[in-house]
């Protein structure tokens, strides 16, 4: 099935790498027109100009989601291009800084100016997007998809716990502000996805273990396979499209049913 988005606008945040790429590619495969938006802005850029050589559309913009005027910026630059926004995919996140050699940290490794910027991203930068792109909504007379990427680390005890929580306000903010806003018809949902192997964490993608790497992530999932970048994006294209046009409130795993529960004796 081709053409979900055809017509459509949507600013991605994170788009430089792993999921947002993904999902830059995806989206416009499906026709949308791109703002791919991200910190590093040269990221931002290679994946516009990948969108461009499959023939999509796409405009890159250098964005902290942790500055609402950054992120307003980039709206407007979307706006100013492509005329309107139909919707926004909060995807920009990042993780407590694993220890060397060790790994994820307990709640009492962490330390208070690492947790501030997981927040800081992790929540702030959805909180922005959010009430970024409710603005540009309105003016436009209601209507629009807000979809934000949390973490099956949101949905149950699972790995990191600071990372966790800050994951589990953007699936309760999902579900509270899909409340606040479906009277000016705007949606608003989120994917929970399980290990992926992106750059995220300080892990390689194009790791020479990378078959290992994968395997092990796998291992975890009831269906045994790791989750791919673009499994992620394919269930923010549906939540996105008018597939989905009367779903709000959800935060839908994709995690190969690790967060169903687990076999007995299994
Ligand atoms: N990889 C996993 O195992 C996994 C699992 C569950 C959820 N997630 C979530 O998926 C999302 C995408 O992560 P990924 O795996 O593609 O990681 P990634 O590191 O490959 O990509 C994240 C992108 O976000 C960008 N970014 C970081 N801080 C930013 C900021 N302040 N403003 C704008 N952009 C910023 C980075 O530059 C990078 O391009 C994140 O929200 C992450 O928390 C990842």
């Amino acid at each position: 099935m081709k053409g979900l988005l055809e017509g459509k606008v949507a600013l991605i945040t994170g788009a430089g790498s792993g999921v947002g790429r993904a999902a830059c590619l995806l989206f416009a495969e499906h026709g949308a027109k791109v703002i791919a938006a991200d910190v590093n802005g040269d990221n931002a850029a290679e994946t516009a100009e990948l969108v461009r050589a499959q023939n999509g559309e796409a405009i890159a913009a250098a964005c902290d989601v942790a500055d609402p005027a950054s992120v307003d910026a980039a709206v407007a630059a979307g706006v100013e291009a492509y005329g309107r926004l139909d919707c926004i995919y909060n995807n920009a996140g990042v993780t407590i800084s694993p220890i060397p050699g060790k790994g994820l940290r307990t709640l009492t490794e962490c330390d208070g100016e690492d947790m501030r910027r997981v927040a800081d991203v992790n929540v702030m930068g959805v909180v922005h997007g959010c009430q970024s792109a409710i603005r540009q909504f309105e003016k436009q007379g209601g209507g629009g998809a807000i979809v934000s990427t949390a973490s099956v680390a949101g949905l149950i005890g699972y790995g990191g716990v600071f990372y966790g929580a800050t994951k589990g306000a953007v699936v309760q903010l999902t579900r509270a502000l899909a409340i606040e806003v479906a009277d000016k018809g705007i949606r608003v949902n989120a994917v929970c996805p399980a290990g992926m192997l992106t750059h995220y964490a300080g892990m390689d993608p194009d790791s020479e273990h990378r078959g290992r790497i994968l395997e092990g992530m796998g291992r975890v999932h009831p269906l045994g396979r790791a989750i791919d970048p673009r499994d992620t994006a394919s269930a923010a294209l549906f939540l996105c499209s008018d597939l989905a046009s009367n779903v709000t409130g959800v935060n839908l795993p994709v995690d190969g049913g690790l967060s169903a529960g687990r076999k007995v004796g299994g």
